[in-house]
Formats: C-alpha cells, sequence, structure tokens
C-alpha cells in the first residue's frame, strides 16, 4: 500500500448564502483576498505539496470556477497579442492545464454535507491517502500547511491526520472538535472527534480546520454513514468511526489560518496579505495600520 499522498479533494459546491449579494453571481471560491481569488491559496498550496491529481468537487451553478482554475489559452493569447506578456506568464503559472496537470470536477447537486461531497471524489481517488483542503480556511505560510502535514503524516501511527487549532471554548460549537488522549509536539493524538459540539459537550478546545490527509478507507466509511449533525453526512463522523482501526492526530500547522467563510475572516485575510504587499504600504501608513512593507523611494 502506498502511503504517498497523490490526490486533493477540493469540496467548492457550497452555495454562499452567508455572503450574498456577492455570491449571487460569483462564487465564493473566487471572491478576491487582496488581489488573488480565495480557491487559488488552496490550489497553489496543494501543488506545493506534490499532490497528482486535484479533484473539485463543484455545482452546476458555479461553472465560473472551472473556468478560472482551467487554462485558457485563447485569453492568454489576445494579452500576448496586447503585448501583455508578463499577465499572460502570471495566467499561465497559476492555471491548471489539461495537458499536463491531472484535474477532475464533479457534481455535487445537492448539498448532502462535507462527507457527502468527499465521497463523490471517490471514483476519481488515486490509490493511498487523500488530502482534502477547504478552501475558506486559507493558512498563511510558508511553510504550506499541507506539506507540512505530509512531511509528519506516518500511516503506521495514524491512517487519518487532520488540522488543529484551540479555539476558545464557546467556538466549540462552530468546528469538529478532538478527542485527545495526548499529545506529542505538533501531533495530538485522538481516540474521537465529534461535529460541533456544545462547549459543555466538547472533548476539548482542539478543534479541526480544514486540511485532512484520510486513509483511503474514508470512501468506504463515508459510503455506509448515517446523516450526522445538521441532517447532513459527516466527514467527522466517517473519520471517528475508522479510528481504531486506522488511528487519528491532529497536527498543529505552523501557518496562521483565517476564516474566509465570514466578513470578518476576509478582512484580516486581506488586511495581513496587505501588509507585506508594497502597493498598499502608503495606504496602510494612512489609515493607521502597521505594514512591513518598505517606504517607497
Ligand atoms: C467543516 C467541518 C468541521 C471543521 C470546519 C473547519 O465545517 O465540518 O468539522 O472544523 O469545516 O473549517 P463547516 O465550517 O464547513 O461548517
Amino acid at each position: 500500500m502506498t502511503s504517498h499522498v497523490r490526490t486533493a479533494i477540493f469540496p467548492v459546491a457550497g452555495l454562499g448564502t452567508r455572503f450574498l449579494p456577492a455570491t449571487k453571481a460569483t462564487p465564493k471560491e473566487l471572491l478576491p483576498v487582496l488581489d488573488t481569488p480565495l480557491i487559488q491559496y488552496a490550489i497553489d498550496e496543494a501543488r506545493d505539496a506534490g499532490v497528482e491529481r486535484m479533484i473539485f468537487v463543484s455545482h452546476p451553478a458555479k461553472q465560473a470556477i472551472e473556468r478560472h482554475v482551467m487554462d485558457d489559452a485563447r485569453l492568454r493569447a489576445t494579452l500576448t497579442a496586447r503585448g501583455k506578456e508578463d499577465l499572460a506568464e502570471e495566467l499561465a503559472e497559476h492555471a491548471l492545464c489539461p495537458v499536463q496537470d491531472d484535474v477532475v470536477f464533479v457534481m455535487q447537486e445537492e448539498p448532502l454535507g462535507l462527507g457527502h461531497a468527499v465521497l463523490c471524489a471517490r471514483d476519481h481517488a488515486l490509490p493511498g491517502p487523500v488530502a482534502v483542503l477547504l478552501p475558506d480556511d486559507l493558512i498563511l505560510g510558508p511553510p504550506g500547511a499541507l506539506s507540512e502535514m505530509i512531511a509528519a503524516y506516518d500511516p503506521d501511527s495514524a491512517g487519518h491526520m487532520v488540522a488543529t487549532m484551540e479555539v476558545a471554548a464557546e467556538d466549540t460549537r462552530k468546528y469538529g472538535i478532538l478527542s485527545v488522549t495526548g499529545r506529542d509536539g505538533r501531533r495530538l493524538i485522538a481516540d474521537g472527534m465529534v461535529e460541533k459540539p456544545s462547549p459543555t459537550d466538547a472533548p476539548s478546545r482542539d478543534a479541526v480546520v480544514g486540511r485532512y490527509v484520510l486513509d483511503h478507507s474514508i470512501f468506504e466509511a463515508l459510503a455506509t454513514q448515517a446523516p450526522g449533525a445538521g441532517g447532513e453526512i459527516q466527514l467527522t463522523d466517517a473519520i471517528a468511526r475508522g479510528v481504531s482501526r486506522v488511528g487519528l492526530v491532529g497536527f498543529r500547522y505552523s501557518g496562521r489560518r483565517f476564516d474566509c467563510g465570514s466578513k470578518v475572516g476576509m478582512l484580516a485575510a486581506t488586511l495581513e496579505l496587505a501588509s507585506h504587499d508594497p502597493d498598499c504600504a502608503a495606504l496602510l501608513r494612512e489609515m493607521g495600520l502597521s505594514t512591513d512593507a518598505p517606504r517607497a523611494a
């Protein structure tokens, strides 16, 4: 059995109701964080981590994601003809190309839950463990969170690995929460996981963030998973069911995580990126905000 993580799954079928009306015509994943669509950060993170196949679990109303993700040779040719080679090259660098990259789009027509979304990718997943990236969770490195996780992944001790961070007690109901039995540096040994428990029911304050490296058996577990919290097929429940067989570990990544599923998180991520961007330095200083970008000469 290979332990090499060859597949990354991006669940992007959600209708982004929290961002309406901004998401009426534009998928949430394409809203810019500073100057780059949200989903691009997760794609670049997966690419840096060396995955071979990317599977996007999308929705028919969100075809714009496919247009963003895939290379557009005609647009590049137009830019080149207008002397904008730099822009054309930048587009080529970010886009996925059907010839070189292994990219699959599958549709999740109904919002049956994150677990169901991952299950939709089953037939396209390559052998071995799979990575799942939730683009809403923007984790700024370097190093990339998925690269760190893959480097630390050891299927002999735990087949399921989830990114984790500590949250305030009142926030446990927003996350999957680990039942932690031991701590070993950045690894949290766990014997279970609960989806969005109340603070009184939460087994810890160690919350799951949207990066997973999962044993391939997750698909079998999901195929027979009964609906859980919110009436949805929960990825958390299927992971929890596999713990006794494959093991579970939480991993504390070193980057900074932003919840881009919320307005405040989007703004925080934008400001963080702007604070390192020379083009934004003058404006941030004028607004009394800090920046580490150098002053213009
Ligand atoms: C999902 C997962 C949850 C996890 C969270 C991380 O919830 O179900 O376990 O903690 O992502 O962002 P969602 O935020 O999609 O409701």
